[in-house]
């Protein structure tokens, strides 16, 4: 089909997205790291005034809770030569068939197990049931995020998080919070719910080390509200995530594969045993180990949902809090009688921030990595704008900002 529409010919367009969001400068929030996702090398970003759009958009709402993204296009001579071999390269992508990797799937069966049995589990002041719905969930996104976070939940819900990516792809959000210690910031983020619907709170401090009880509450909620995902997606509120890349690179890694996980994958790393460590861990809280079980950590990883009812099922076994979530969710839980397919992806997802994401793609025609640090709310918009503009042909097509008309002459065009 692709071959045939001459993409090479047909694009001398390319296309302008542009998000506006009133955006300041965050910090990275001490209650979103987990264990591996610390930020060496910061660099300040330059920005890279080629691929932001100059002319601002006219207003195109895509769907209810992304009424600020706007997209206008834009059009941008480019040499042709060069477009034709990007298109070409992308070409052994034309076939690929997601919904395949997403229908092959069955819906997991729940634990029948009661949250409120559970030794550890926090009780939710936020639930937000009705979330899930009862269509098809493909992929559940999840992002641990803190209550004060809300520029940069904001952001995220109008990028790359957005339900409104895929045309045929059923994407869902959800941040995972524990409560604020004032009562201002519960207040909004009460109203925040009531607006987008897609945050889950549980009843426990936010604190660094009470993140395990995010965890917790997380598997807790998918059992009980989500079971109809097939795949899960974890980031922190302080990554981006290339979602195109997550469905065509990174979801087929687990084909075939009853459990599955792709992340960063760690062999062995030891349990910081030393009081001043920010990841010290007791000999209480995890007795009698060295190193940590290989685990996935919890800055970016896919997993099959299959995963969310034994996960769950084996958490019930804990007497004591382990304070790093990650190597608790995704390492401790997952020993025993499973086995998981671990795809390690450590060359293409990275927790630290990135020097200047838009020249990787300027150069390469996409990111180096899938999924990468920001650490101001607006990258969101920069990298997603910037994303936008290199969208394979694929991507194009399975994506809403695009739809090919037919010219008069009969050749295909591809617009906003
Ligand atoms: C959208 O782009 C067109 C040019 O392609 C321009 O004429 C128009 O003014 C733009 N819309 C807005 C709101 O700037
Ligand atoms: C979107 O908004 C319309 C009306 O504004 C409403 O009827 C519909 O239920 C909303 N859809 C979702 C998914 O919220
Ligand atoms: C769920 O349970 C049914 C009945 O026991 C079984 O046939 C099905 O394979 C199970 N599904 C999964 C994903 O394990
Ligand atoms: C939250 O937990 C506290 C005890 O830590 C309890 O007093 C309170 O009732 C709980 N709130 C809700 C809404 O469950
Ligand atoms: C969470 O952390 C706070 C402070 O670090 C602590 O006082 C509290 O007991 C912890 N647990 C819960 C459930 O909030
Ligand atoms: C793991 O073992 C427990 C008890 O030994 C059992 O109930 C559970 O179904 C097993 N899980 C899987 C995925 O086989």
């Amino acid at each position: 089909m692709f071959s045939r529409r001459r993409l090479a010919k047909v694009a001398p367009f390319l296309l302008g997205a542009a998000v506006f969001l009133f955006i300041l400068a965050q910090d990275r929030s001490p209650t979103t790291s987990s264990l591996v996702s610390t930020f060496q090398g910061l660099r300040r970003f330059q920005r890279n005034s080629d691929l932001v759009p100059q002319t601002a958009g006219t207003q195109k709402s895509i769907g209810n809770s992304s009424k600020t993204l706007v997209v206008n296009a834009t059009k941008i001579k480019t040499n042709d030569r060069s477009k034709k071999k990007e298109s070409d390269a992308f070409d052994a992508r034309k076939l690929f068939d997601a919904r395949k990797l997403f229908d092959g799937r069955e819906k997991f069966n729940a634990s029948g197990k009661p949250s409120e049995a559970h030794p550890l589990f926090p009780g939710y002041i936020i639930k937000n049931p009705e979330l899930c719905g009862s269509g098809k969930v493909d992929i559940l996104l999840y992002l641990h995020s803190a209550a004060e976070q809300r520029v940069r939940r904001r952001a995220i819900r109008q990028t790359w998080g957005s339900s409104h990516t895929f045309t045929d792809i059923s994407v869902k959000l959800v941040f995972i919070l524990g409560l604020p210690s004032d009562r201002v910031n519960q207040l909004r983020v009460q109203t925040e719910s009531a607006s987008y619907g897609d945050i889950v709170q549980g009843n426990f401090s936010d604190t660094f080390k009470n993140l395990t009880y995010k965890a917790i509450t997380t598997l807790a909620w998918i059992n009980e509200h989500c079971a109809q995902a097939r795949y899960v997606v974890k980031a922190d509120d302080d990554m981006f995530v290339d979602m195109f890349r997550v469905v065509t690179d990174l979801i087929p890694k687990t084909a075939g594969n009853r459990f599955a996980m792709v992340c960063d994958h760690k062999e062995s790393m030891a349990i910081q045993r030393d009081e001043r460590s920010r990841w010290y861990v007791s000999e209480q809280a995890v007795p009698s180990r060295k190193n940590w079980p290989p685990f996935c950590p919890g800055y970016f990883l896919v997993f099959t949902a299959d995963l969310v009812p034994v996960l769950y099922e084996k958490s019930f076994e804990s007497k004591t809090l382990v304070p790093i979530d990650d190597a608790y969710a995704f390492g401790m839980l997952r020993e025993g009688n499973i086995t998981v397919a671990i795809s390690d992806v450590h060359n293409i997802i990275c927790s630290n921030r990135r020097p200047n994401p838009p020249e990787e793609l300027k150069a390469n025609g996409k990111f180096e990595y899938v999924s990468f640090g920001v650490s101001k709310a607006e990258e969101h918009s920069q990298f997603w704008s910037a994303r936008l503009l290199k969208l394979s042909p694929w991507e194009q097509e399975h994506s809403t900002y695009f739809k090919t008309v037919q010219l008069p002459n009969g050749e295909p065009l591809i617009i906003a």
